[in-house]
């Protein structure tokens, strides 16, 4: 996608292949700025102060955060430890899983002094594919915005949460990956942006890079859908997904329960964005078993922006003694979800036959 009308990607190796450079997410929407990672220690830290952030995106730069350690030491001890120590960095999102897994599947049968390049490489691969995959979800999704359009010929209104557009993978996006598709085909959309608390993804990052991309959108506090929706200012719901069990229950972004259940009381489709490496086969029930991220309390307690003397200031919001509880994702019964979007397709009322039959060998 384009900043400033100029095409950018959310992590690129150098032009001396000796590092990565990332854009800080951290700094959006008030200052673009990029950040050079050299180590996995980098990327690792990246990630886990959610410089990088976003299921599709944290699992390339733990490619890379591996790819980056075998430069300095390509041992089977150094390749277990930096594994070890990426899985850590964030626990919700699967994507991480599946890329450092990827990485050692290739790694642990090499020669050492083999290692540093296949890695690279691999990382690249990984990289790459997150790119194609996301441009056949876009195609796919727009399918349905389309279909929309031609039933009410007026603008479509969609509803998204938290930010899985380009900025939450290498590029495109998986929930925006429609909207955009739709865009280049001039159909007429207006996105309901969710602020997302406590982080804000969606007033600091999906407003960011919708109106980088000339899209039209409204952001709302995230208690606004269900009104939204009661007075059929919604056609439709698309979010994006940190992990879906086999059976297909969506785990995202805190909130997100809450306007899938809105969506099914006003008749409003609830469509789920995702790339197939963000679903986890090991999993069925995803309340029951997916490891649900608790951030710092400072997150809740405190909110930043920016002032009118145009400096970034930090301000408490709650009283200084009350405790507070910072869960980062919910989950969603798949009963409650109209179709996941994917890259082999769109599955309606999705089960665990229906969605190993989408990804069965082709
Ligand atoms: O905590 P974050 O910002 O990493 O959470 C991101 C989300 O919940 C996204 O909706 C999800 O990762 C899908 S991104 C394509």
């Amino acid at each position: 996608m384009k900043v400033n009308g100029q095409p950018q990607r959310t992590i690129w190796p150098t032009a001396d292949n000796t590092a990565v450079e990332i854009i800080d997410q951290t700094k959006l929407p008030h200052e673009f700025v990029t950040v050079r990672l050299e180590s996995m220690r980098d990327a690792e830290r990246a990630i886990r102060d959610m410089q990088v952030r976003g299921a599709p995106l944290i699992g390339v730069t733990a490619a890379y955060g591996v790819a980056l350690s075998m430069r300095h030491h390509a041992s089977d001890a150094a390749l277990r430890a930096s594994c070890d120590m990426l899985l850590a960095a964030r626990p919700t999102a699967v994507n991480l899983r599946w890329g450092v897994e990827r990485m050692r599947a290739l790694l642990a049968p090499l020669a050492v002094e083999q290692r540093a390049d296949a890695a690279w490489h691999q990382a690249a691969v990984i990289a790459e594919e997150d790119v194609q995959i996301n441009r056949a979800i876009g195609l796919h999704g727009c399918d349905l915005i389309r279909a929309i359009y031609q039933r009410t010929k007026s603008t479509v209104n969609i509803l998204t949460h938290c930010n899985a557009g380009w900025l939450a993978t290498v590029d495109w996006g998986t929930a925006l990956a429609p909207i955009y598709a739709a865009i280049a085909e001039n159909i007429p959309l207006h996105v309901w942006v969710d602020e997302t608390r406590p982080r804000n993804q969606g007033a600091s990052l999906t407003a960011w890079e919708l109106g980088q991309h000339g899209v039209a959108h409204t952001v709302i506090v995230d208690n606004a859908g269900g009104h939204l929706m009661q007075h059929g200012l919604v056609d439709m719901v698309i979010v994006g997904t940190d992990r879906v069990t086999a059976r297909g229950d969506v785990c995202n972004k805190i909130g997100t329960y809450l306007k899938a259940l809105a969506a099914r009381d006003n008749g409003v489709p609830f469509y789920v964005a995702l790339p197939s490496p963000t679903i986890d086969w090991t999993l069925q029930d995803g309340v029951q078993e997916i490891p649900i991220e608790e951030r710092a309390a400072a997150e809740v307690t405190h909110i930043s922006g920016l002032a009118d003397d145009g400096k970034i200031y930090t301000v408490r919001v709650t009283p200084p003694d009350s405790p507070v509880a910072n869960y980062g994702f919910d989950v969603t019964p798949a009963r409650l979800v109209t179709a996941l979007i994917t890259e082999r397709g769109v599955v309606h009322a999705p089960d665990e036959a229906k969605l190993r039959a989408a990804f069965a060998a082709s």
